[in-house]
């Protein structure tokens, strides 16, 4: 049975520019958010409070979140990865957070430079001052399918990990595969990259396993500059397309969508990773 209803959380201001070899000025971010939002989309994952020495796209934090025009019911979470990053995204305005471990150790050292014990002190830190300030926590689970250094990921160390994101009060943990993980469905979301054509398939199966939170990135974008070879998420516009042809609500608006997604597929010089957008394009 499918879900009449899925919740997009569009992760493209963050996940897919932070790869994104030239800057982006934050002007331009600005409206792609703004563009996402007039499509419909109520939760928009716009930056990141990480060190500009790791992901210096996102160095315009600050910038970005204090020029978005906040709109009733959307939501505009950022990444944090440790309480400085917490701090900092407080003082610039966020009102909703997310925390990034991994269930990979080697992943982990890559991301983060810390173990997994090491990242889920520093996060429960995070959740500890987040609850204080009544900020909403997301916890994302990384290479829960599979790392590019170690391969094959044991399920049981995405439950781990997953279950102390959880534990520790993160109301929703975004997952790449949800399989053997039991944690409540309503509070999981699958997160994948598109790096060998899958995603769609793999959203499809985990819908019919009782996920109803997607994450996707307009026009395709995105990578992890610390996951060698990872291309970017699924597109937006190739969700929202499959999830209505199932008769799926989503609340967006495909065009709008595709608008957006035509804007910074402009900007960046590129064709759109989307799959539908090229194909309504030639109609
Ligand atoms: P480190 O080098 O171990 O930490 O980095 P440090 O404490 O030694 O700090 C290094 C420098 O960064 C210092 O500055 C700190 O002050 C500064 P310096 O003294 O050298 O001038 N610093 C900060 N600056 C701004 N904001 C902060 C902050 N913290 C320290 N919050 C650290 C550790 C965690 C900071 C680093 O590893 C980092 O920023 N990592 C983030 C990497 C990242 O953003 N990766 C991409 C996101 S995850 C992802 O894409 C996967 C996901 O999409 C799910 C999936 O697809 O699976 C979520
Ligand atoms: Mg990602």
């Amino acid at each position: 049975e499918l879900p009449r209803f899925v919740k997009i959380v569009e992760v493209g201001p963050r996940d897919g520019l932070q790869n994104e070899k030239s800057t982006v000025p934050a002007s331009v971010k600005i409206e792609l958010i703004h563009k996402l939002v007039a499509s419909g989309l109520s939760v928009v994952e716009a930056t990141s409070f990480v060190s500009p020495k790791w992901v210096p796209q996102l160095a315009d934090a600050k910038d970005v979140l204090q020029g978005i025009r906040h709109v009733p019911d959307v939501r505009f979470p950022v990444l944090t990865p440790n309480l400085r990053g917490f701090e900092a995204a407080l003082a610039a305005g966020a009102k909703e957070v997310a925390v990034f471990a991994s269930a990979s150790e080697s992943f982990s050292k890559s991301n983060l430079n810390c173990t997994i014990k090491e990242s889920l002190v520093r996060y429960r830190d995070v959740v500890t001052s987040a609850k204080k300030h009544g900020i909403r926590i997301r916890g994302y689970v990384s290479c829960v399918v599979g790392c590019p250094v170690e391969g094959t990921i044991h399920p049981s160390k995405v439950a781990y990990v997953a279950k102390e994101l959880y534990d520790m009060g993160c109301s929703e943990i975004s997952l790449g595969d949800t399989i053997g993980v039991g944690t409540p469905v309503d509070k999981l979301a699958v997160h994948f990259h598109d790096t060998y054509g899958q995603a769609l398939a793999n959203i499809l199966v985990s819908l019919q396993l009782g996920i109803n939170i997607v994450d996707s990135s307009v026009s395709g974008l995105g990578g992890c500059p610390y996951a060698k070879g990872a291309t970017g998420n699924v597109a937006t516009e190739d969700v929202v397309y499959m999830l209505h042809g199932l008769g799926i609500e989503t609340n967006v608006d495909l065009n709008k969508l595709m608008d957006a997604g035509d804007y910074i597929s402009k900007h960046l010089g590129r064709q759109s990773g989307s799959k539908t957008t090229t194909a309504l394009r030639k109609l």
